[in-house]
């Protein structure tokens, strides 16, 4: 061959490989195997290292990236990198419509691009004669930061445009788009990251930051990042006068753009879609806080100008956000009813989904060590649905070196004993049984609306109790009076006549609420419903063997063991003795009578995912009234489950052994 053949052969390849490459990453229908692709290279790289001279940046063969760099470069933008107003809801968008319609009447009658918000990072990439030659962030918006070799290892990121039979490049292009990584991405690189000990990330975007501005292009290139171009910034040539043309245009020239967009004829249809979009946005691949709805005539968007630093002519529709920075104040520790210690970030107020969130939790201690959270940083604090908001992790980058490392306590903050930690759980709990914290946790349960429901009996009455030790357990309650009570700090007769009467009332309810009451790790409604309605009184509950225990259905050996446990403390069998003293000793009947003759009558149900009206407890509540049973998982017994939105495993294993199903409507059609 001589070297014209070669440099042709080279040329071929590449185009055939910047091709194939597109079809596979960007288009995701591939039409040769990997394995003639990889031959294809092969090819290629045999020729490229016999003749280096011909190796050119632009080849398929140089994604993997350069050299490690000490620092970026940093480059100017050519023309400021404009960011966006944002509009939160209808009201918001109209008055941006009503806004920019004062200042152009042609705005009534325009037309709208709607593109999802990304949240990713801005990246700007150069191309000249079809060559892409430089790639930036964003930075300040007037001067970035070179990424280019980082750049080159995203896969849908053309080296070369047009991509085979793409129309034909500018001599000059710049192009703007957004650097992202998919959800199930990003939960498969952080599960990688753990698995090898290493940090982890918080978030999609926090990653698709991280990995693109790594120093070594060799970590980039592990990184499964995408990228969606949505603007011209700069061309040597004329461009489209729309933006939904621009969009194409960009895709003919092979470029990755984002599939999802739509179109809206005028404002009203705008909102409406951004509004439909408020749910299923969750269902993207990837995170978007909103949805840009854009004048589609670039024209009249350019006309409009800007207001500030921010282009008229556009407008990001928000989200109420979930993820929201703020500063961790403190760190403080609660001590629960079974005395475990949890951490609780105390915060700077923030709003978050229009809630102000002042504490979060922060999980236990191993999470606080193992995402290095230290008082004084930064930290991302997300809020999903009704999930009390919790804290993702911290910031590093904004520490400015005041934090402070958390220590574990060595002492339970309430009663100063020892901490101690279980080999394999992750908790650390105050032993101290008679630890003041834990004797007002536990007390709140007592008298908590599911257990022997005392109104009027709150946390800060609860805290009051045991401060000035009136109340020294449960059974105390039974014995206070009312001179005493009314001693206290805002105790007036009338208070303390009714917590009196409500305490005197609670002797009324059913064994199951007592068994609740007291508090046995593990035994919840369900569970305590089945034994009040098994052992009738507490004498035999106490009395009950493992055997016995684990013989009843939804009570496994965990929570049997907890039972006996909890029976075998002394001091536990002194409440119990004390409880009775004072009258508080309920005896089941042989069997209510809807067990019976309910519509539910000997059936068992199983519940699965989130019901539409019903809460969970409300849903166990009308089964069990109705003569029903409830198990925790499906097996042969099993009647029926009812299904909700978001099941768990249940609803596979109920299909599989062909359980029928009900949804709500349906559970509530067979009591009527
Ligand atoms: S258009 C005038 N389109 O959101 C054009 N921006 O809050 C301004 N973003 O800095 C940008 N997805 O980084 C546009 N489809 C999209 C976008 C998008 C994400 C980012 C962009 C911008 C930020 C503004």
């Amino acid at each position: 061959m001589d070297e014209k053949e070669i440099r042709q052969q080279i040329e071929t390849l590449r185009e055939q490989l910047h091709y194939h490459n597109y079809l596979y990453h960007t288009l995701d229908a591939p039409v040769i195997s990997d394995y003639d692709y990889d031959q294809l290279y092969k090819r290629l790289k045999e020729l490229e290292s016999a003749h280096p001279e011909l190796i050119t940046a632009d080849s398929p063969t140089q994604r993997s990236g350069g050299q490690p760099l000490d620092k970026f470069r940093k480059v100017e933008h050519p023309s400021p990198i404009q960011s966006l107003a944002n509009g939160f809801g209808r009201q918001d968008t109209l008055d941006w419509y009503e806004r920019i319609l004062r200042l152009d009447p042609a705005v009534a009658r325009a037309d709208y691009v709607l593109e999802p918000k990304l949240d990713g990072l801005t990246v700007v990439l150069t191309y000249e004669n079809g060559s892409f030659v430089l790639g930036a962030t964003r930075g300040d918006g007037l001067v970035g930061e070179d990424v280019t070799e980082n750049l080159r290892t995203i896969p849908t990121l053309p080296l070369r445009i047009p991509v085979m039979g793409g129309g034909h490049a500018p001599a000059r292009l710049v192009v703007r788009g957004e650097a992202i990584m998919f959800k199930d991405d990003f939960e498969r690189l952080n599960a990688q990251l753990e698995q090898r000990g290493e940090k982890t990330y918080l978030n999609p975007r926090n990653t698709a930051a991280g990995s693109l501005r790594q120093l070594d292009p060799a970590v980039t290139a592990k990184r499964p990042l995408k990228i969606f171009l949505y603007q011209i910034l700069e061309s040597s040539e004329e461009t489209p006068n729309t933006q939904s043309e621009i969009l194409d245009y960009l895709m003919k020239l092979g470029f990755p753009v984002n599939p999802l967009r739509w179109h809206a004829n005028n404002i009203e249809e705008a909102v409406q879609i951004c509004e439909a979009q408020a749910l299923s946005r969750h269902t993207w691949a990837y995170d978007a806080d909103g949805i840009v709805i854009k004048i589609n005539d670039q024209a009249l968007s350019r006309r409009l100008g800007f207001s500030g630093k921010d282009p008229r002519g556009a407008l990001a529709f928000k989200y109420p956000g979930q993820e929201v920075e703020t500063t961790l104040l403190d760190i403080q520790v609660n001590v629960g009813r079974t005395g475990v210690l949890t951490p609780l970030a105390v915060l700077k107020p923030v709003s978050i989904g229009g809630v102000i969130v002042r504490q979060a939790t922060l999980h236990n201690f191993d999470f606080i060590r193992d995402k290095d959270i230290r008082i004084g940083d930064q930290v991302l604090l997300k809020r999903a649905g009704e999930v009390i908001p919790y804290i993702l992790g911290p910031l590093p980058e904004k520490r400015d070196g005041t934090e402070k490392t958390f220590e574990i306590p060595r002492e339970c903050p309430s009663c100063g004993s020892p901490i101690q930690k279980v080999p394999e759980e992750v908790a650390y709990y105050c032993v101290n049984s008679s630890c003041p914290a834990q004797l007002v946790r536990n007390l709140e349960n007592f008298a908590s609306r599911g257990a022997l429901d005392i109104s009027g009996l709150g946390s800060q009455i609860v805290a009051q109790l045991v401060e000035s030790g009136l109340v020294n357990s449960a059974a105390d309650l039974y014995t206070l009076k009312r001179d005493a009570l009314m001693k206290l700090d805002k105790f007036g007769e009338k208070k303390a006549e009714n917590l009196l009467q409500a305490v005197e009332s609670s002797k009324q309810q059913p064994l199951e609420r007592l068994i609740i009451g007291l508090g046995i790790h593990g035994v919840g409604e369900v569970a305590a419903r089945k034994l009040a309605r098994q052992f009738l009184n507490l004498d035999a509950l106490s009395r009950a063997s493992l055997d016995e225990l684990t013989s009843l259905e939804g009570i496994g050996p965990g929570i049997a063991a907890s039972i006996t446990g909890w029976f075998a403390q002394p001091h536990n069998q002194e409440l119990l003795q004390k409880l009775r003293a004072n009258g508080v000793w309920p005896q089941e009947h042989e069997t209510k009578e809807n067990a019976q003759s309910g519509a539910l009558a000997g059936k068992t149900f199983v519940i699965t995912g989130t019901l539409p009206t019903l809460s969970r407890e409300q849903a166990e509540r009308l089964i069990l009234e109705h003569g029903g049973t409830i198990s925790s998982s499906v097996s042969k017994k099993t009647d029926y489950l009812l299904l909700g939105e978001n099941p768990g495993s249940k609803y596979a294993k109920a299909l599989e052994l062909g359980i029928p199903i009900l949804d709500e409507d349906s559970l509530r059609q067979m009591l009527t």
